[in-house]
């Protein structure tokens, strides 16, 4: 092992917890890194030190806690395997820094050079060949030569500031953010609102949705009342009402009516309750035009989202669930 120069005493005496969040702001990818002892028993940790050294030669890095179980097996390793995972493996990253337990227990594994353990659903692997060891403080540094690798398309796993994370291109916000500028300024309306966005959002979403409703004959209203009832049957008028004020419309009128006359609806007393309120439930041919809607519906939404990609789908629903529950404002009691 070769050992660096020792590091000149630092000027500020600083917190540990203030050091680890300085370096916490560097965003970094995550990796599983694996080897196997000389007994065959299997070694793996979770890493975010992983690095890129040179191109040619290829070499990469990482550096290992002195503190390690895992430190004799990484030492004496001739190989080891760095997994880049994907956006939807940080279960496999926490299951991997957790010490004490058979990190491979029930995983399906392939083998490697030097009979490395190789874990599926990364988005890159990559096998490596020890070249240095370094001694780094209170880690390790291990420099590898990549002997092969293979790598896919798959959005990586992204770690900053203790969290897992997931990375969505910034040159596309950058171009959305012009055009909306483009438009305030030509009509002077202020496109960058949340309003504006969530409001068209909603409105291009549901505007072809609202076009089946009306090739199946329904208005916006009796398509409000289908869907609430596909989403919860037995609901009374008063319920149906609030529903429909909360959503912006007018109070329910004869609407009920006539979709019972058209056999969409049917109404029933409830004998349980006390008041013994009518509740109103969809008939089987309501049921089977709330079904078609809602397949329509799961048809758009896949279209939609696969024009967004994956990650940027997963980052819309994880930034409306947020804004959903932000505390201070009114939930829709379903
Ligand atoms: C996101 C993340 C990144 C980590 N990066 C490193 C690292 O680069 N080096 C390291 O020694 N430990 C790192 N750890 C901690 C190790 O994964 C953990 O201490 C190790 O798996 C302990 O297992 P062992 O004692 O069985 O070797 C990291 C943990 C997490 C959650």
């Amino acid at each position: 092992m070769s050992t660096a120069n020792k590091p000149s005493v630092p000027q500020q005496v600083f917190d540990q917890r203030e050091f680890r969040n300085a370096l916490g702001t560097f965003t970094t990818g995550v990796t599983i890194i694996t080897a196997c002892r000389p007994d065959g028993t299997l070694v793996g940790v979770t890493a975010n030190s992983f690095n890129s050294v040179s191109l040619d030669p290829p070499l990469v890095l990482w550096s290992l806690a002195k503190s390690s179980n895992s430190l004799p097996a990484f030492e004496q390793a001739e190989h080891w395997a760095v997994h880049i995972l994907s956006h939807d493996q940080d279960q496999l990253a926490t299951h991997f820094s957790k010490r004490g337990h058979d990190k491979f227990a029930g995983l399906t594994i392939e083998r490697g050079l030097g009979d490395v353990p190789l874990l599926a659903g990364c988005t890159t692997r990559m096998q490596c060949k020890t070249a240095y060891r370094y001694d780094g403080g209170d880690h390790i540094i291990m420099v590898g030569e990549v002997m092969n690798f293979e790598h896919s398309d798959m959005p990586p796993l992204v770690y900053q500031r203790g969290n897992y994370a997931i990375a969505t291109r910034k040159e596309l916000a950058d171009e959305a953010e012009a055009l909306i500028k483009a438009t305030a300024s030509s009509n002077g309306s202020d496109e960058n609102s949340l309003s504006y966005l969530l409001g068209t959002a909603y409105f291009q979403m549901y505007g072809k949705l609202r076009a089946f409703g009306a090739e199946h004959g329904l208005n916006d209203t009796e398509f409000f009342v289908l869907n609430a009832l596909a989403a919860r049957q037995g609901r009374s008028l008063e319920e149906l009402n609030r529903l429909f004020v909360y959503a912006g419309h007018s109070p329910l009128l004869h609407v009920l009516d006539d979709m019972s006359a058209r056999g969409l609806l049917q109404i029933a007393v409830d004998q349980g309750d006390h008041h013994a309120r009518g509740l109103f439930y969809l008939t089987p041919l309501g049921q089977e035009l709330a079904q078609q809607i809602a397949d329509a519906g799961r048809q758009s939404e896949a279209e939609m989202l696969a024009n967004l990609g994956t990650v940027d789908a997963i980052a819309m629903r994880t930034l409306l669930r947020r804004f959903i529950n932000l505390p201070g404002y009114d939930k829709l009691d379903e």
